[in-house]
């Protein structure tokens, strides 16, 4: 099928580049003409893993980019929206949908065959029907339904696992307002025929995917929330408790020959110093202040972000317990990227903890194998030493707190134990064994 996508960010890029890799024409849209040719060379403006291969793969053969709206929707049969929602501190921001609405509609005045448009942008249940549409109609001077179709596809991709979420969906979310959009879309992820696909209108496409991600932070604050409290009352360890709560055979179930399976979610059963990135953070917002807009208060959802705000606060009184003046004391900060695997530090747990140790006038070093240069975008380069690996980060330091799991850090003990004075090392993954080192104190112990 002949795909236009709009918006070549994280998410249209991906899409784009894997629609391309099951066989489909991809014609990729932004209004960033650096970004464009980039793109055009095979050359990938975001880092996420295994992009650049297959970009270089399709590039010039069945996936184009371009700045020509007009000529993609008009040479495609189905047009994917895919670009930013931000969270503007009150509500979901829908001008970047709103305007792409409105210049598509504009093209489909022109065209003489039927075209589908979907939205894959996460946008509060009703944005497709009650923005996209209208806006589509209006402008086209057409009739949805009859003239085109209108679809929801919402995206399931994890940053730095993206292109194999896309390539091995677990779920295919087909949100559209008539059968015939619907089986559009279903044509475009006709190779995966194993998957569970999920026939729907828009707005239950919608709110799947703010349910998907809220339940993910609700598991995140629930772990944060127990771990708090197993720290207050003391000789425990939150992690211990939360391997017992993983043993439930209905979260881990065992098999009929006495297998134990243990699922990733687990791994969002854990206590730590906090959820970050480009979605969860500004997704439950969002879904919080939809809810009141209704008049509908979203009490559990509130209490998620209120718990992970505080949780930053919970790794500095960790350090602040052994070094309650921090000024000219030497902090490492190991890690700065929210998760591993990328270097976006958008809502990481690392800002507000540097911030706070900035105020009070630490002298911070700080390490992290990919997200450097994003640091220094943030904090700049004056008040930060980054340094380029473990050994010169820790050297001389008071203290070391780690807030990314990155697999290299795991030398962390033996590196630690060899300083001539052995700095405290706070865990903020509870990422490494607690009795590493002579000086340890981890969330939730
Ligand atoms: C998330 C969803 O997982 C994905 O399905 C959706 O499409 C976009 O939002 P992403 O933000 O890339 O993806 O990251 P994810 O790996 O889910 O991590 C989000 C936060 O949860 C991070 O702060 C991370 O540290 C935390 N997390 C993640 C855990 O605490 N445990 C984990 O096992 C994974």
């Amino acid at each position: 099928m002949k795909i236009s996508v709009i918006g070549t960010g994280y998410v249209g890029l991906v899409s784009g580049v894997c629609l391309a890799e099951i066989g489909h024409d991809v014609i990729c849209v932004d209004k960033d003409k650096t970004k464009v040719d980039q793109i055009n060379l095979g050359k990938s403006p975001i880092y996420e893993e295994g992009l650049s291969k297959l970009l270089t793969k399709h590039i010039n053969s069945n996936l184009h980019a371009t700045i020509n709206l007009h000529n993609a929707v008009m040479e495609s049969s189905l047009t994917i929206i895919a670009v930013g929602t931000p969270y503007d501190g009150d509500a979901i921001d829908l001008q970047y949908i709103e305007q792409v609405s409105k210049e598509v509609g504009e093209i489909l005045k022109d065209k003489k065959t039927y075209h589908v448009v979907v939205v894959k942008s996460t946008v509060v249940p009703g944005t497709t029907d009650n923005v996209v549409l209208p806006l589509l109609e209006k402008y086209s001077g057409k009739k949805a339904g009859l003239d085109f179709g209108v679809g929801m596809n919402p995206e399931f991709l994890r940053e730095g696992t993206a292109i194999a979420d896309f390539m091995q969906p677990d779920r295919i979310v087909l949100g559209g307002i008539d059968n015939k959009s619907q089986s559009k879309l279903d044509e475009v992820y006709a190779p995966f025929s194993d998957t569970d696909k999920l026939k729907t209108d828009n707005k239950t496409a919608e709110m799947i995917k703010y349910a998907s991600n809220s339940l993910l932070a609700t598991l995140i604050s629930f772990s944060n929330e127990i771990g708090n409290l197993c720290a207050k009352l003391g000789d425990m360890d939150a992690l211990e408790v939360m391997r017992g709560v993983h043993l439930d055979k209905r979260i881990s179930p065992i098999l009929k020959n006495g297998q134990r399976i243990t699922p990733s979610i687990t791994s969002y059963l854990e206590a730590g110093c906090g959820f970050g990135g480009s979605c969860f953070p500004k997704d439950v917002k969002a879904l919080i202040s939809h809810g009141a807009n209704v008049g509908e208060k979203m009490q559990l959802l509130s209490s998620v972000v209120d718990i992970n705000n505080d949780q930053p606060k919970k790794v500095l009184n960790l350090l602040l317990k052994h070094y309650p003046e921090l000024e000219n004391k030497k902090v490492a900060i190991l890690g700065l990227a929210f998760k591993p695997g990328t270097n976006d530090m958008r809502e990481s747990p690392a800002i507000p903890i540097v911030n706070d140790l900035l105020n009070k006038k630490a002298e911070i070093t700080a390490y992290d194998p990919v997200a450097q240069d994003e640091a220094k975008k943030i904090f700049g380069t004056k008040k930060i030493t980054y340094s380029k690996s473990i050994n010169e980060v820790v050297k001389d330091v008071d203290a070391v707190i780690l807030l990314t799991r990155w697999q290299e850090f795991e030398a962390l003990p033996e590196i630690l134990n060899a300083c001539k004075k052995i700095p405290l090392l706070i865990d903020g993954r509870r990422m490494l064994p607690k009795n590493c080192l002579p000086r340890y104190e981890g969330i939730g112990i």
